[in-house]
């Protein structure tokens, strides 16, 4: 089945043709073309939703284009459209749904909508094009070599760290979440972004903080990273809470720059210029700050683990991306003796694409008559569409 996929939640416009195969035998991504306005965003260092659905529009079509060419099939070859309906920034999210509904109407298709929280998991059934050198069979998301027991098994269970949500899944089935825990506050990827922002670091925060801290700990790798508390990991439940961190990380940036005063509150760090003091200090902030929020989410995420007993632990979302986060999972349950079949997408899939839109609408395949289909920036990860 050929399914184009469209995404279109916040600053990315995608399109990609992807091949659902078989069930058990993965998605097989055929195009994924992603036009990003991150450039602009840079500039004011975060995200203006205005300017981010102005590009959408400049950028919805010649992108669909190409994922038609690149995939060289002609829109009379698709089988069916599938869209991000939600969550994410309403003027984005118009753009990629209506544009799906004129498309549907036209080629007279029908639309599957997709969550876009449960579109990131099913990047981990995605088939990369690229093909292992010695053998040339293709390689699903994960770098595994694609045979019958290449993709998650159920149950599964499924952190989803992205920009602006983080949750905790199991999956029993496809079609089938229950949602067990996430942040009360502030994403991961948030956290990542917003501290980043304080330390000076250009947008996306997430990846340039990432890289820093991981430099800083090759260098120093005995060093105990323990200056910001992982507020909430001893709590009986599966939540998380982020928003303290900023403040912890704005009074460490006040103190390295020797600029204190009470007036510089967190609101005004557009303007907290961070002086040639503090630059030194940067690296190692920066190694402290990943490492809390990395350990929070492993250790929430090792005890839904002990408790549930899934067969998969999936990562997914942007912050699924994080080397420190994978390489730590994977050393912490084998440091408690857990065995689970871990998978993470390969990084350019964690981050907003239209492929794994594909995948999600191949797994749960219910296809809507193109009127039926409505943007909701308000969907959480197990809202019926
Ligand atoms: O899933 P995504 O591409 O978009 C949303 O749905 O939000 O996630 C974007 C988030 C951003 O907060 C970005 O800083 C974060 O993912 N991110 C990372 C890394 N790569 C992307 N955070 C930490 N380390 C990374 N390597
Ligand atoms: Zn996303």
């Amino acid at each position: 089945m050929l399914i184009l996929g469209i995404e279109t939640s916040c600053d990315e416009t995608a399109g990609s043709v992807a091949e659902g195969l078989t069930l058990q035998g993965g998605v097989k991504i055929l195009s994924s073309i992603t036009a990003t306005s991150a450039g602009i965003h840079a500039r004011t260092g975060g995200v203006i939703p205005e300017a981010a659905s102005r590009k959408q529009i400049e950028a919805i079509i010649p992108v669909i284009d190409l994922a038609l060419k690149e995939a060289k099939l002609s829109s009379g070859q698709i089988d069916t459209l599938a869209v991000t309906s939600g969550p994410g920034l309403i003027g984005s999210l118009l753009v990629g749904v209506e544009t799906a509904k004129t498309l549907a109407f036209l080629w007279k298709k029908a639309i599957i909508p997709v969550n876009h929280l449960v579109g990131h998991i099913y990047a981990n059934w995605l088939i990369k094009e690229l093909k292992d050198r010695k053998t040339k069979k293709p390689k699903n998301s994960s770098g595994f070599l694609v045979q019958s027991s290449s993709f998650p098994q159920f149950p599964a269970l499924a952190l989803v760290v992205s920009g602006g949500h983080t949750d905790l899944v199991l999956m029993k089935d496809h079609g089938n979440l229950e949602w067990i825990g996430g942040t009360r506050d502030d994403a991961a990827g948030e956290a990542f972004d917003k501290t980043a922002r304080l330390l000076g670091l250009p947008y996306p925060g997430g990846p340039n903080l990432s890289k820093i801290a991981d430099d800083y700990i090759k260098k120093h790798p005995l060093e105990k990273l323990n200056l910001f508390p992982r507020p909430m990991v001893h709590e009986d439940n599966f939540d998380w809470s982020f928003s303290g961190l900023k403040t912890a990380v704005l009074n460490e940036v006040k103190k390295a720059s020797g600029n204190d005063s009470a007036h510089v509150k967190l609101s005004d760090y557009e303007k907290f210029f961070v002086s040639g003091k503090s630059k030194s200090e940067i690296p190692k902030l920066a190694a402290e700050i990943q490492e809390a929020i990395v350990d929070s989410l492993i250790k929430k995420s090792v005890k839904a683990i002990i408790k549930y007993k899934p067969k998969s632990f999936l990562l997914a979302g942007g912050v699924a991306a994080n080397t420190r986060l994978r390489e730590k999972f994977q050393k912490q349950v084998a440091a408690e003796n857990i065995h689970i079949d871990f998978r993470a997408p390969v990084p350019p899939l964690c981050t907003d694409n239209a492929a794994y839109i594909a995948a999600c609408a191949y797994y749960n395949y219910k296809p809507v008559d193109w009127k039926k289909i409505t943007a909701n920036p308000e969907l959480t990860i197990t809202s019926e569409l």
